[in-house]
């Protein structure tokens, strides 16, 4: 069945708000009783923008909320690509980041029209608890991710927080997904990657994790 938050995300008026609007309060919530998400993601941006000839990978990119930043620092051949299903994010992402270096493709993040081992850098931000079946997409993460390339992944998580009064409520009411603390690393190892770090905010977790330079993933 498809979510409440999934069937919104096609339509083209709550694109153009969900910059603005949403996704702020949201990453807001994210950080509920604990560190704050939104330091995070300011600190993730800063990151993202550092000099470097990469390819990046933005899948589930939406309207492009981070384009600007990963595209900011490249250097040489370097490129960003976002994928996104919703036809509706790509037209806004389209308007919004008009460069070079940045380009958008509708897909499915389940199967990524990338060969193996293209980018240096694949992110995959507040989107996962949105797509059901959401594990097969780590396993995409980690195909299209070139040796000794990184993943970063944002996420909510089943913190202690999600037992306050009314947060499991919300989540399921629109349609979001709770990952227990451990899931999203405990299939990163299994996909055998490396250096995997997890930061917990509130409900929320960033994940960072790295393909070894021998590809072992086979
Ligand atoms: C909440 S938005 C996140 C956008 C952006 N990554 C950000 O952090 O602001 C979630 C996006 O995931 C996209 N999406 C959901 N399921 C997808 C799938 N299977 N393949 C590609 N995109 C998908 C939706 O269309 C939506 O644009």
């Amino acid at each position: 069945m498809t979510s409440f938050a999934l069937r919104m995300m096609q339509n083209p008026a709550f694109s153009q708000i969900y910059e603005t609007l949403w996704r702020p309060v949201f990453t807001r919530g994210f950080s509920l009783g604990g560190s704050a998400t939104a330091d995070y993601d300011r600190a993730l941006r800063a990151y993202l923008a550092r000099p470097g000839d990469r390819q990046v990978l933005d899948m589930a990119c939406g309207p492009g909320n981070y384009s600007a930043d990963a595209a900011h620092g490249l250097t040489g051949a370097g490129r960003y690509t976002g994928i996104d299903f919703s036809a509706a994010m790509l037209a806004r992402a389209g308007t919004d980041n008009r460069t070079d270096r940045v380009s958008f493709v509708r897909g499915d993040a389940h199967r990524l029209p990338f060969p193996d081992d293209s980018f240096h850098t694949v992110l995959c931000l507040a989107a996962l608890y949105l797509i059901p079946d959401p594990l097969p997409v780590l396993d995409e993460m980690v195909r299209v991710c070139a040796p000794g390339g990184e993943m970063i992944v944002f996420t909510s998580a089943q913190t202690s927080v999600a037992a306050l009064p009314g947060a499991r409520t919300l989540a399921e009411l629109s349609g979001l997904r709770l990952f227990s603390v451990d899931e999203i690393v405990d299939r990163f190892a299994d996909l055998r990657t490396e250096h995997i770090e997890q930061s917990i905010t509130g409900v929320g977790q960033y994940v960072h994790a790295r393909k070894p330079r021998a590809s072992q993933h086979h």
